[in-house]
Parts: C-alpha cells; sequence; structure tokens
C-alpha cells in the first residue's frame, strides 16, 4: 500500500467556549479528489487551514510525509504587500518552476501582471490568487472557495486545470457543478466531526439524509428506552 500524503487525527480546536472541531480527520493520498463540505459556518475552511499548516490544532496529529509539498489558497486572500499582479502570482515560485507560468496564468485568467494588487474587484484578487496558488504542481492542493466571484469560463478554465493536474486536491466549495465534476471522495464536516463516501458529490445529499433520518430514529428509540 502506497503511504498517504497528509494524516489528521482526532483533531480538536476550540473558539471562545465553542467545540469547532471535536475530533475530524482527513486522510490525502497521492491524486486524491476530496471534496470538504459540511454547513456554513461548521469549520471546513478552519480544518483546511490545520491541514495546509495555517493554523495549529488544540490536539490531534497531523503528519506530513516528509519532503512532500502542499499549496493552500486561502477562501479570502491578501494580495498587500506586492506592487504588481505578476509580483503578486510569482510569489510562490519554487527551484525548478517555471517563471513563465505566473504570467501565462495571469494572461489565461483575463489579468496583464500589471494591474495593482490593492485596486482589483473581489473576482480579478481570486483569479490572481489562483495564478500564485497553480504556478507549481504541488502534491497537495488545498483550495477554499476557489470560484468565488468567478464567471462561467473562469470556472470551466479551472475545472480543466485541476482535471489535468496531478496534485491531490482538496476541495471546498458552494458550486455544486464544481464540486460534482472534481471530487471523487466527498469528507462530510458536521458538528466538529468528519465522515466519508468514497463517492463524488452526487452522491452526498441522499447519503446526509438517510444520516440524519438514522439519527431521528435512533434519538427515538433511546427517548423510549428512558420513558
Ligand atoms: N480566528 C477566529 N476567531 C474566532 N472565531 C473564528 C475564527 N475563525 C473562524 N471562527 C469561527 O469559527 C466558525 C467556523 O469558521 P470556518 O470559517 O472554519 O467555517 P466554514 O465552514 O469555512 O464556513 P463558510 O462555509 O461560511 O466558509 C465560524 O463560526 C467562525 O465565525
Ligand atoms: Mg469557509
Amino acid at each position: 500500500m502506497i503511504p498517504p500524503l497528509l494524516i489528521l487525527r482526532n483533531i480538536t480546536l476550540s473558539l471562545g467556549d465553542t467545540n469547532l472541531l471535536s475530533g475530524a480527520e482527513l486522510i490525502v493520498s497521492k491524486r486524491d479528489r476530496i471534496c470538504l463540505v459540511g454547513r456554513n459556518g461548521s469549520g471546513k475552511s478552519t480544518l483546511l487551514k490545520i491541514a495546509a499548516g495555517q493554523v495549529e490544532a488544540d490536539d490531534g496529529e497531523r503528519y506530513v510525509e516528509p519532503g512532500a509539498t502542499l499549496r493552500y489558497l486561502p477562501q479570502e486572500p491578501n494580495l498587500t504587500g506586492y506592487e504588481t499582479t505578476r509580483a503578486y502570482a510569482e510569489g510562490e515560485l519554487a527551484p525548478g518552476d517555471d517563471p513563465h507560468r505566473a504570467q501565462y496564468l495571469l494572461e489565461q485568467l483575463g489579468l496583464t501582471g500589471e494591474e495593482n494588487p490593492l485596486t482589483l474587484s473581489g473576482g480579478e484578487a481570486r483569479r490572481c490568487a489562483i495564478a500564485r496558488t497553480l504556478t507549481s504542481e504541488p502534491d497537495i492542493l488545498f483550495l477554499d472557495e476557489p470560484t468565488n466571484h468567478l464567471d462561467l469560463p473562469a470556472i470551466e478554465w479551472l475545472e480543466n486545470e485541476l482535471k489535468n493536474s496531478r496534485s491531490a486536491l482538496v476541495l471546498v466549495s458552494h458550486d455544486r457543478r464544481f464540486l460534482e465534476n472534481l471530487s471523487r471522495r466527498t469528507v462530510w464536516l458536521n458538528m466538529g466531526v468528519t465522515q466519508q463516501i468514497e463517492k463524488s458529490f452526487t452522491a452526498f445529499e441522499p447519503w446526509r439524509d438517510k444520516w440524519f433520518e438514522q439519527e431521528e430514529l435512533n434519538r427515538h428509540k433511546l427517548d423510549r428506552k428512558i420513558a
């Protein structure tokens, strides 16, 4: 068996008095196509940040295969501190990466490279951040709401880039079609814990509804027992 690239086990995180994460897990292997889903505010971005090494959990295990490369696109990219969109997009070029790729990606995404990052619209900022994230092909690519503010041609372009990428993908998105087209495993974050199916997002809603039905049934049974 090929060992996983990344393992999160029994991750806990509290914010104030709320236990946002209380035993979450995530295992990423080579070329995985994972979507991480859950209600608004359920902690998807936080779990993604922990996986990407941006935030430290209160407790739990995080293992990254030695030498594995990770890239992370935040839900709210911060472009301050760069003179041009090109400078920002080139910001994560690693030794061995093609230096022209940043410019190529910017142009594919409708930017020239000369724009001032501080005067961009939401969509332009997102496209610039996507260019930066895609300058190399890491082992794992974490993308938080990559299609936010994008028009359909840009979404389709991104989908195609990701389909052809050799990176493992961990995606958080409210764009159902995007998830349906790209995911092969669905990780559901619900009430601080994760559970998963080895299926695309297409299977998510029936699975979730069934789970809630079963929970309801168990609660009834328990109530009767107590009565
Ligand atoms: N640094 C922080 N300090 C305090 N509260 C935070 C912090 N980061 C996140 N939260 C809270 O934790 C909860 C989960 O946030 P998170 O952004 O991880 O959820 P999410 O599932 O990504 O939500 P959305 O679908 O809206 O993007 C939210 O209630 C949020 O307000
Ligand atoms: Mg989020």
